[in-house]
C-alpha cells in the first residue's frame, strides 16, 4: 500500500506541503537502536503509511558529544535512509535537553525552584529559560544543525526544542530575577508604575528600586497575586523568546517551515499560546488522554478545538499522541480496541491534518520504556500494530478531507491569563478552578451537540451565533468591550460566574460584580456565597448547582432560574438580559452536567446556533467543509449504535448512505450529498 506521503521532492517544503494531505507520523529515536533495526523500521513505516518522522528531538549528546565537537554521522545516515524510503523528517534542533558535559561545565544553567533548590541533570530539560549561557550554547547547536540540513531533501519541517516549558517553565534563580526585572521595567515603565500595578501599598510591599524586586520565591504567607501573575507572563515570554531565537537561526539557513510542539492540556498551563501561535509556520500540538480527569475524551475534543483556534481555524498537526498507555500518570490506562482510532479521528474531525505519535518503537530502556508506541514491545504481531495499519488505511480513505475547515457558529472564550489569575491564592473558593469551569461549559456544549471554535478574549466575534464565556475572571477593558459590542450588535453571550471581576493587574472592578459585564448582563452582585464541598442548591426547574451562588440583583435582566434553597433562597441564578440587539445570559452557579447541557441547548436555540441532534456526551458529530464538499464526522464512543440523519458517501466503508448507522465504538465520515 502506498504511504500517505508528503510530496517527496527536493524542493524546500512549505506549510502548504504539510497541510495539503493527511499524513501519519511519529517521533523516531533511532539512536536507541542498532542500525539493523533502522532498516526494518523504514520498511514498516512504509507499510503503515508513516510519512513524517520527528528525529533529533533529544539528539544533543549524540550530535555534539563534547563541547564544540560535532558528529553528524548517525543523523546523516538516518536522514539519508528516510529520504531513500520517501519518508520526510520533522527535524529537531536537538536543544531540548542539554548533555551532561554541558551542565557539568555550566551548572549555572540549571533551573532553581521557588524554594531555592536546584533541579539537577539526570532527567530532561534541566535548563533555565533565562540563562544566557544556555541560550548561547543552544543556538550554537542550532546553527550547526541548520547549516548542515537546511536544504536536505528529507527535511519537511523544523521542530524547535521539544515541548518548551514542559518541566522548566518557571525558574527562580538570580539570572531569572534579573531578566524578570528587565521585563517588568518594559511593562510598567518605572518602579512607581510597578508599585501601582502590584498594589504594593498593601502589606508594606512598596519598592524603591528595581534591585529589590524578586520573582515570587516561596513566602511564609500568601504572595502578592499581581507579582505572581506578572511572573507567569514573564515566564511564558521568556520561553517564547527562546523559540524565536532558535527560529531566527533556522531562517538564516533554511526556508523549511518551523514549528514547535505546544501542550494545550489540563496539566500544563504555563504558556500563553495565544501569544506564541503567530510565531510558528504551522501549529503543532501534543495530546495525551488524561485519566485523572472526569471525562478524558471530552478534554481531548476541547484541546483539539483550542489548537484549531491557535491555528486561526486552519489545519494543524497533532505532533504527538499515544497508540495506547502513557507512563506518567498514576495508573496508565491502556486504550481498548478501537479507542486509538476514535481518538486520532476526533483530532482529524476537529481540524488536524497530520496525526503523529510518540513514539515509533517502544523503548527498551530509560524513563519511558513502559510508554506505548506504534511498534510495541510485543512487535508487529500485536493488536496495536494492526490498529496502526488500520489507521493508515483509514487516512488514505479520508484523503479528500485534507485542507477542509471545521464548521462552527459558536465560540468559547479561553484565556491562559484568566487561568493564571483566577486560580491564584486568596480567592473566594479553591474549589472553583478555572479549567474545570471551562471544561464544564465545553462539556455542556459538546453534550448538546454544539461545535465550538475556541477563541482568545478580544478577538472579533462577528459571525458567531453564540459566544460562551466561562469564568473569564481577568479581562481588559478592550476584551470586555469586544464581547459587549458583539452582543449589542445582535449576538448572544452566555457568561458564567466569577467573570469580569478584575482588570489586567488583578485589580477588582468596583461598583458590583461582575464589573466588566455588569451592563451587558444587567445584574449586580454584592457578595459571593461559595458553597462548601458537598453542598448543593436546587433551582426552581429541578436543576442542581454546586460551588457557588451570589447575592445577585437584577438591574435590567430577567430571572430565568431561581434558587429554592441554599444560603440565598429566591436569588436569581440564571438570568437573561436584552442588550442592544442581542442577549446576555448569566449563570451564577456550577450546574449539574445534564442541566447545563439543557440550558446550553435552550440558549443555542434562542441564538439560532446549529445543534446536532444525534450528538450527546458519548457521540460527537463534527462538520468539515471545503469550497465544494462537506463532510460529517461521527465518533461513537458509546456501546450502542447511533443513527445520524445524513446522506451521501461514507468514506471509510465506501457505502452510499441514506441515514447513517454508526456501530458502537466506530467512526464514520460522510461526504454529504447536496440535497440535504
Ligand atoms: C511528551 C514528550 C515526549 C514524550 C511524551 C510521553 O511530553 O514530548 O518526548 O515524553 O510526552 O507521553
Amino acid at each position: 500500500m502506498p504511504p500517505s506521503a508528503l510530496p517527496d521532492t527536493s524542493a524546500p517544503a512549505t506549510p502548504a506541503d504539510l497541510t495539503g494531505r493527511l499524513y501519519l507520523g511519529c517521533d523516531y529515536n533511532p539512536e536507541q537502536w542498532d542500525p539493523a533495526v533502522w532498516r526494518e523500521d523504514v520498511v514498516l513505516m512504509r507499510e503503515a503509511g508513516v510519512s513524517l518522522v520527528a528525529v533529533n528531538v533529544f539528539g544533543w549528546s549524540d550530535v555534539e558529544p563534547a563541547a564544540g565537537r560535532y558528529d553528524f554521522s548517525r543523523l546523516d545516515a538516518v536522514l539519508d535512509l528516510l529520504h531513500a524510503h520517501g519518508i520526510r523528517a520533522n527535524l529537531g534542533t536537538g536543544t531540548s535537553s542539554p548533555p551532561p558535559w554541558l551542565t557539568a561545565a555550566h551548572p549555572e544553567v540549571l533551573p532553581v525552584m521557588a524554594d531555592g533548590t536546584t533541579r539537577y541533570p539526570g532527567g530532561r530539560q534541566a535548563w533555565c529559560p533565562s540563562s544566557p549561557v544556555f541560550r548561547r550554547l543552544a543556538l550554537d547547536l542550532v546553527e550547526q544543525v541548520a547549516r548542515r540540513y537546511g536544504s536536505h531533501p528529507a527535511v519537511a519541517l523544523w521542530h524547535v526544542s521539544n515541548e518548551l516549558g514542559c518541566h522548566n517553565a518557571h525558574c527562580f534563580c538570580d539570572e531569572s530575577a534579573r531578566a524578570f526585572r528587565r521585563w517588568l521595567e518594559h511593562r510598567h515603565g518605572s518602579v512607581d508604575g510597578l508599585n501601582r500595578a502590584w498594589g504594593t501599598s498593601f502589606w508594606s510591599q512598596r519598592y524603591t528600586a528595581w534591585d529589590e524586586v524578586l520573582p515570587p520565591r516561596l513566602t511564609v504567607s500568601t504572595p502578592n497575586p499581581a507579582q505572581v501573575l506578572d511572573f507567569h507572563r514573564f515566564s511564558s515570554d521568556e520561553l517564547l523568546d527562546h523559540l524565536r531565537a532558535e527560529t531566527a537561526v533556522l531562517r538564516r539557513h533554511s526556508s523549511v517551515p518551523v514549528t514547535t510542539n505546544f501542550m494545550v492540556t489540563a496539566h500544563q498551563r504555563q504558556m500563553d499560546y495565544w501569544g506564541w501561535a503567530p510565531h510558528v509556520d504551522v501549529v503543532a500540538q501534543d495530546h495525551y488522554l488524561d485519566h485523572r480527569l472526569p471525562d478524558p475524551a471530552a478534554e481531548l475534543s476541547f484541546t483539539a478545538d483550542t489548537t484549531r483556534g491557535l491555528a486561526g481555524g486552519g489545519p494543524w498537526i497533532l505532533m504527538e499522541h499515544s497508540t495506547s498507555a502513557v507512563n506518567w500518570q498514576p495508573v496508565n490506562v491502556a486504550k481498548v480496541p478501537g479507542e486509538m482510532l476514535r481518538n486520532s479521528l476526533t483530532h482529524l474531525a476537529r481540524g488536524a491534518d497530520g496525526l503523529c505519535f510518540f513514539q515509533w518503537r517502544a523503548s527498551a530502556q530509560g524513563a519511558e520504556k513502559f510508554h506505548s508506541a506504534l511498534v510495541p514491545h510485543a512487535g508487529t504481531d500485536s493488536r496495536v500494530w494492526r490498529e496502526v495499519l488500520e489507521l493508515g488505511r483509514t487516512l488514505e480513505a479520508l484523503q479528500e478531507v485534507a485542507g477542509t475547515t471545521v464548521q462552527a457558529d459558536v465560540a468559547l472564550v479561553f484565556s491562559w491569563q484568566s487561568w493564571w489569575a483566577a486560580d491564584g491564592e486568596g480567592r473566594p473558593s479553591t474549589e472553583v478552578r478555572y479549567l474545570e469551569q471551562v471544561h464544564a461549559a465545553y462539556g455542556a456544549l459538546r453534550a448538546a451537540g454544539v461545535t465550538v471554535d475556541v477563541v482568545p478574549p478580544g478577538r472579533s466575534l462577528s459571525g458567531y451565533r453564540l459566544v460562551v464565556v466561562p469564568e473569564l475572571y481577568l479581562v481588559t477593558d478592550d476584551e470586555a468591550a469586544a464581547i459587549t459590542r458583539y452582543v449589542a450588535d445582535g449576538g448572544h453571550a452566555l457568561v458564567t460566574f466569577f467573570s469580569g471581576i478584575v482588570d489586567e493587574d488583578d485589580r477588582v472592578r468596583l461598583g458590583g460584580h461582575p464589573g466588566a459585564f455588569r451592563d451587558l448582563l444587567g445584574v449586580s452582585t454584592q457578595e459571593f456565597h461559595p458553597l462548601p464541598v458537598g453542598r448543593e442548591v436546587h433551582l426552581d426547574d429541578g436543576a442542581r448547582g454546586r460551588l457557588w451562588v451570589e447575592d445577585l440583583a437584577t438591574l435590567t435582566a430577567k430571572p430565568v432560574r431561581t434558587a429554592v434553597d441554599g444560603p440565598l433562597p429566591g436569588v436569581p441564578v440564571v438570568t437573561r438580559n436584552d442588550h442592544g440587539a442581542g442577549v446576555g445570559w448569566y449563570v451564577a452557579t456550577a450546574l449539574d452536567p445534564a442541566s447545563y447541557a439543557a440550558l446550553v441547548s435552550e440558549v443555542a436555540a434562542a441564538a439560532g446556533a446549529r445543534v446536532e441532534p444525534a450528538a450527546g456526551p458519548l457521540v460527537e458529530v463534527v462538520r468539515r467543509a471545503g469550497a465544494e464538499r462537506r463532510y460529517v464526522f461521527v465518533v461513537n464512543h458509546s456501546a450502542d449504535p447511533v443513527d445520524v440523519p445524513v446522506m451521501g458517501l461514507e468514506l471509510i466503508t465506501g457505502e452510499e448512505v441514506r441515514g447513517l448507522r454508526v456501530p458502537a465504538g466506530a467512526v464514520r465520515v460522510v461526504r454529504e450529498k447536496e440535497e440535504l
